[in-house]
């Protein structure tokens, strides 16, 4: 069974629970990649987003996708790369986000929502979700938690 994480990332944050998440299935000796979402002149408040090469992933059986909730949604360049990401069809897909303001409709749930709802439209069948609150406290046992489920 192969894995792919990919995560789209600015200042680290989803990134560095990608790396997690590969550490951990490495060492339960799964086949897992970590492919990070690359955006051409990446800037927070661009969206008119340029992608660069788009890595395949058809050969993956699992997809964990990650990526920052920006104003209030999904970051622009996970949307526009879940829009030209190849099929999903028949991959067992996991997705979460990172956010920082307080409460989830500060963005949270309709980014993950959005998210689901993209991978859906490739086809995707949804596994685990979780939204992540970098202030909150509970973060890191929120994604151990995460992690330990996949
Ligand atoms: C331009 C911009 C807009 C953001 N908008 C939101 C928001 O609407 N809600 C929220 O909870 N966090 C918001 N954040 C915070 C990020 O979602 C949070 O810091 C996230 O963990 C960053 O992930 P990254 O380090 O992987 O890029 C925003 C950050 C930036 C830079």
């Amino acid at each position: 069974m192969k894995i792919a994480v990919v995560i789209y990332s600015y200042t680290g944050n989803s990134f560095s629970i990608g790396q997690k998440i590969v550490r951990y299935l490495q060492n339960k000796n799964q086949d897992a990649h970590l492919i990070r979402v690359d955006v051409a002149d990446d800037q927070p408040s661009k969206t008119d987003i340029q992608l660069g090469e788009i890595e395949s992933i058809a050969s993956f059986d699992r997809v964990i996708f990650g990526s920052p909730v920006r104003a209030f949604s999904l970051a622009p360049a996970m949307v526009k790369y879940l829009q030209q990401v190849e099929s999903l069809k028949g991959k067992t897909v996991s997705c979460f986000v990172t956010k920082q303001l307080p409460f989830l409709w500060t963005g949270g749930t309709s980014a993950l929502n959005k998210m689901v709802s993209l991978c859906k439209e490739k086809g995707a069948l949804i596994d685990k979700t979780v939204i992540i609150n970098w202030s909150y406290k509970d973060r890191d046992q929120k994604v151990d938690d995460f992690i330990k489920s996949l």
